[in-house]
């Protein structure tokens, strides 16, 4: 059984924040815990993957049998997972990615303008790590990313699947207080171009379990083809 479990799919899971620097002292970044991507990698060691979690900084302890890369900087975590992905089966982006960092980033402090003008941060794109994965050349066979939206969820997270080339979404509405962000607690939908599921409200562990069967489910089913 030990063996069995070692041999289980190689899954990448990225979870958190990202952090972006603006100079030795200060960044820019959200209010992501960490708790879906934690509890997806949880789930993942438990039915038998062999799982790296890609995370930003978070408050959580790593699972237990479960290799974690830290990083900070989205160009960080997108490092960690190219640098992974040729021996990658399943890809999950659970991360809250910052869309934007600093054009340039100050190498001292930033002193106080004396002459009240205000601060004005000059911002350019970051990449997109999950539709960069997607559309490598050695491409995991099953890419799964996270939509949170707050109105059209389904019909926006399919939109996303479609623009970054993914397998599958996992939706969740961020309108509702009682989910996401830093509750304990989720409730989504699992979107392919095939068909759409709903999970009703539920711990993020318990939710996290079923979600991974789902995915590994896909997975066995397209290795299969
Ligand atoms: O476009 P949006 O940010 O809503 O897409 C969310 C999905 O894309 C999530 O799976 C998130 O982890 C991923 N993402 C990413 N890199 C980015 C932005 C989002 O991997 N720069």
């Amino acid at each position: 059984v030990g063996v069995q479990q070692a041999q289980g799919p190689k899954v990448v899971i990225t979870a958190g924040p990202t952090r972006e620097p603006i100079d030795p002292v200060r960044y820019i970044s959200n209010h992501s815990s960490g708790k879906m991507g934690y509890a997806l990698a949880a789930a993942a060691q438990a039915l038998g993957c062999q799982v790296t979690l890609v995370s930003g900084p978070t408050q959580l302890a790593c699972p237990s049998g479960v290799t974690r890369v830290d990083v900070e900087s989205a160009e960080q975590m997108l490092a960690a997972c190219l640098s992974e992905v040729a021996q990658t089966d399943i890809f999950i982006a659970a991360a809250a990615v910052a869309d934007y960092r600093l054009a340039e980033v100050a190498v001292h402090k930033l002193k106080k303008d004396q002459s009240q003008q205000g601060l004005t941060l000059n911002l350019v794109e970051n990449p997109d790590i999950v539709a960069t994965i997607a559309q490598h050349q050695q491409r995991p066979a099953l890419v799964v990313g996270f939509a949170a939206e707050t109105q059209k969820v389904q019909a926006y997270a399919l939109a996303k699947l479609q623009r970054k080339g993914l397998d599958m979404m996992i939706a969740n509405d961020v309108s509702n207080p009682e989910i996401g962000f830093h509750s304990d607690h989720n409730a989504v939908t699992l979107i392919t171009k095939d068909r759409q599921q709903a999970f009703d409200i539920q711990s993020k562990k318990e939710l996290a379990h079923q979600l991974m069967t789902e995915i590994l489910q896909a997975y066995t089913n397209q290795e299969s083809l």
